[in-house]
């Protein structure tokens, strides 16, 4: 039996869903029952019927499935696929602006850490993260952990006052902008489409700002046949499967998340065999960061 043959077979017998991110290798999402965002994929995790979620993606992904899903079995495919960004916030810096500015609203990007997360207000994915924010009463905003997605949403709502956290995406930051040019000079009939974690003169040259899915859906819906892509290489996968008649260029060989690169078919397929590892969380940790995550899905409605 091929190896795609006895995922599909375990998945049946064992009860399982595989949910996968678009920056996972092609061969996964192929196998994957869904594949999305990190918006989509939160929102699919809180009613899918299987008693066991099998996570294709960095640990914070699984994280939220978990803590969305407590009484369910979230098995991590790699426990060591972690997203750095995850942890460029410092709860302590959290309390501090607390203490300081009563008023203030703790906006958790999903890339962080469950602790962060508990120490949070809400959460927001880059695809609904203006909407969100312009929901909240608050005026004050303290965004975590991710410098440029803040910037992006703050130049959108400029009523609202934001304090700055300088995490970032390394994968996203090492798109720059004069490799942007190039590229654009080499195809001048491309859109750019990029995705907001990327640095603002990165924003300044793009066509299109968006999510992963945000971005695919963008490129499947436009009548322009060519593309220059800012974002993690994942997404050509879903772009040319849907796409398959039109052109998508990348602007260099930076574009490329090892993490989410740690997720092989093949470990796949042993998580399917073994269910394991188990995602686990602290009772107080799962009680606490539940909230904004489940407020998020109320807000962005
Ligand atoms: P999306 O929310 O667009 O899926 O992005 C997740 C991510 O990790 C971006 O680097
Ligand atoms: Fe984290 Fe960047 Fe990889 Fe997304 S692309 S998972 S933000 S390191």
């Amino acid at each position: 039996m091929d190896i795609q043959a006895e995922i599909r077979q375990l998945k049946e017998e064992k009860d399982a869903v595989i949910l996968a991110h678009y920056y996972v290798d092609g061969a996964v999402q192929e196998v994957a029952d869904h594949v999305g965002d990190s918006y989509f994929l939160s929102k699919l995790a809180t009613n899918v019927p299987e008693k066991n979620i099998v996570f294709c993606g960095v640990s914070f992904m699984a994280e939220s499935a978990k803590l969305l899903n407590p009484d369910k079995n979230v098995i991590i495919v790699d426990p060591l696929a972690d997203c750095p960004m995850a942890h460029m916030a410092d709860a302590d810096r959290i309390r501090e602006v607390r203490e300081q500015y009563e008023d203030v609203a703790v906006v958790c990007y999903v890339n962080s850490t469950a602790q962060l997360k508990a120490e949070s207000d809400v959460c927001v994915t880059s695809s609904n993260a203006v909407r969100v924010v312009k929901a909240l009463p608050n005026k004050r905003i303290f965004f975590i952990p991710d410098y440029n997605l803040a910037h992006y949403v703050a130049k959108q709502i400029p009523e609202k006052e934001f304090i700055w956290n300088d995490g970032f995406c390394h994968v996203h930051k090492s798109i720059h902008a004069e490799d942007v040019k190039k590229a654009k000079e080499l195809r001048p009939e491309a859109l750019v489409l990029t995705h907001p974690e990327c640095t603002e003169d990165v924003l300044l040259l793009s066509d299109f700002i968006g999510s992963t899915s945000e971005i695919i859906d963008f490129a499947t819906n436009s009548d322009n046949r060519e593309f220059i892509i800012c974002t993690e290489m994942g997404v050509f996968y879903e772009l040319g499967q849907k796409n398959p008649d039109k052109k998508f260029y990348s602007v260099g060989h930076r574009q490329f998340c090892p993490n989410m690169k740690r997720i092989t078919i093949e470990k796949l397929l042993n998580a399917l065999r073994t269910m394991e590892p188990k995602m686990e969380l602290p009772k107080e940790i799962c009680d606490k960061a539940n909230r904004p995550l489940i407020k998020m899905l109320e807000l962005a409605k």
